[in-house]
């Protein structure tokens, strides 16, 4: 029998001396902070009741929390957030308490997280809860809190990005599409998934409301993104006027600080939607590629627990940051490359890197990258060497494998990538999905051979695929079960070898198909190379971005694909 005795759990880890110091300064630096605002700290179990994290809102998805039984039967969680616990804490032991009340928090969460991401199970977490007050000066505090916070472990190197998810809920509010379609348009809007926005939006019956959704996640940036936003509202309700006000007034807050420029507005922040139900906060630091702060109002979450108190605050990851501050004293380079000054909302003296899927897009996009004026000699003479820089521009070019591309920018040590989405359907993951390419045009499908009734009988099919997670959620929609079975490639002599009955996978010209005997049962989805972007980098290299993706563009209007 396997012992699992000298290793620790995937996500978990061991602290060491240094790593511990770099941890016990940022839990020093923030205390210092959110003490001396008057903040009380206070602790909650590192266990609790399933049902504190499963009321009505849900905002959990169960998959992401640990989960075990007591010894009464009851189901008891790891607890995957410390806001949620807080608000059950104040709507039952502080009931009656003078308001406001302020609470802050040094306390571990644990989250079931994706396998194989190389993201942690165990967060260190520390932040802010301003219960009771829903007025300008609380949101104020907050954000002045936070900018604080953020600049004291980052040496003032960071971005601290504003969000009002109320203007996102009362255009939807008002969009005339089914539920389906509102959770689609949503996942669009929070990926800045340009293609399948627009697409999605122009079979809806033209409005200014369609209008406004289709630029709202296009609109981010500094005070010009405020400027354009009153004219894309212009007309529309004074309730989104208002909203759009009030978030220029907490833009001031930051302007005050002297921080304008470390400030970015971006009205496509809605993913926060979990609880926040107006402002939204991000916060990123230069060496982490995800956000190491994340906040807002939250004025509905007591109604899970019957009280009705608004509320606003944050929380900080005291893992990242300390990576961060035990780099910055490293001297180590930034890999997010944001180590210009902190006034610039570009590429700067950082480089831009893109990650580029070998093999079939390769080609495609290459000769997009030549059309589009670049100087493509590196890449097209690259030996055996995989970090290609485009000679004349910021750019350099990594190869790696398609699932790569995601991880790598994901994880923010390239900015951009260009991946095929039948992986980003397989592997999901955090990013920007910016640009259809239009290139590596292919279709996924399932596939049988040739003449036999799929559908048919009542045995539980065997589908053979690349694609275990894409199959399988397909299967699943049609309530239809399946046994699946992972094949690494040639996928069709599963069914050849009676292996399985069918297949899930690509076609591109289908002659694979026709030549194995094998005919299309149903198309699944289209599919081609999209251009991805990791979060903190659209921001903080906004402008090198920009002109990538504007200079791709143009090719493609052109006709120039591939
Ligand atoms: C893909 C896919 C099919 C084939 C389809 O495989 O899995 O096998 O291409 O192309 P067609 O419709 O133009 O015939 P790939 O070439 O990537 O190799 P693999 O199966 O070994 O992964």
């Amino acid at each position: 029998m396997l012992k699992y005795d000298k290793i620790t759990p995937e996500g978990t880890r061991d602290l060491m001396f240094e790593e511990c110091a770099a941890q016990n300064a940022v839990v020093g630096i923030l205390r210092g902070i959110f003490e001396g605002r008057g903040y009380r700290e206070v602790m909650t179990p590192g266990f609790e009741f399933y049902d504190v994290f499963s009321t009505n809102s849900m905002y959990y998805p169960q998959e992401s929390m640990y989960k075990f039984i007591d010894n009464r039967g009851r189901i008891l969680t790891l607890r995957p957030d410390s806001t949620i616990p807080i608000a059950r804490m104040t709507a039952t032991k502080l009931r009656g308490c003078g308001l406001p009340i302020r609470l802050y928090y040094a306390q571990r969460v644990f989250r079931n997280q994706p396998e194989l991401k190389g993201k942690l199970g165990e967060l260190m977490q520390m932040g802010m809860e301003l219960i009771g007050l829903s007025t300008f000066e609380s949101d104020a505090e907050i954000i002045s809190a936070a900018a604080e916070a953020l600049a004291a472990c980052s040496g003032r190197r960071f971005r601290l990005e504003l969000g009002h998810v109320g203007i996102f809920n009362r255009l939807m509010s008002e969009l005339d599409a089914t539920p389906d379609e509102k959770v689609r348009i949503h996942g669009h809007i929070v990926a800045k998934n340009y293609a399948a926005l627009d697409d999605d939006l122009e079979r809806l019956p033209q409005s200014q409301t369609a209008a406004i959704l289709r630029e709202l996640p296009r609109l981010f940036g500094g005070a010009e993104a405020l400027d354009a936003a009153g004219r894309l509202f212009g007309g529309y309700d004074s309730g989104l006027m208002d909203m759009l006000g009030y978030l220029r007034r907490v833009y001031g807050i930051l302007e005050e600080l002297g921080l304008g420029n470390q400030a970015i507005i971006d009205f496509g922040l809605v993913n926060q939607a979990e609880y926040y139900s107006s402002l939204v906060l991000k916060g990123y630091i230069e060496s982490n590629g995800e956000a190491v702060l994340s906040g807002g109002r939250y004025d509905s979450l007591f109604k899970d627990f019957g009280e009705d108190l608004p509320a606003i605050g944050f929380a900080m990851q005291v893992d990242s940051l300390a990576e961060g501050l035990a780099k910055a004293e490293a001297g180590a380079p930034s890999q997010a490359g944001a180590s210009e000054a902190p006034a610039a909302a570009s590429a700067g003296n950082g480089k831009l890197r893109v990650a580029l899927t070998k093999g079939r897009l390769e080609k495609d996009v290459v000769r997009m990258l030549a059309d589009a004026g670049y100087d493509v000699s590196n890449l097209l003479e690259k030996g055996r060497k995989l970090l290609l820089p485009i000679p004349g521009t910021n750019i350099e070019v990594v190869l790696v494998k398609a699932a790569d591309v995601i991880t790598y920018v994901e994880h923010g040590v390239c900015d951009v990538g260009v991946v095929g989405k039948d992986t980003i359907a397989e592997h999901g993951g955090v990013f920007y999905e910016i640009m259809d390419l239009r290139a590596g045009i292919c279709r996924f499908v399932l596939a049988a051979p040739k003449g036999r009734d799929f559908y048919g009988g009542y045995g539980t099919k065997k589908i053979a695929t690349k694609y275990p997670n894409v199959a399988g959620n397909w299967f699943e929609s049609k309530g239809m079960d399946v046994q699946i079975i992972k094949i690494e490639g040639s996928v069709e002599l599963a069914p050849l070898m009676e292996l399985a009955d069918g297949i899930v996978d690509i076609v591109e010209t289908g002659v694979t198909l026709k030549e194995n005997g094998l005919e299309v049962i149903e198309e699944i989805r289209p599919l081609s190379a999209r251009l991805i972007v990791n979060v903190a980098s659209m921001k903080i290299k906004k402008k090198g971005i920009d002109m990538l993706a504007a200079s791709l563009q143009q090719v493609l209007g052109r006709g120039g694909r591939p």
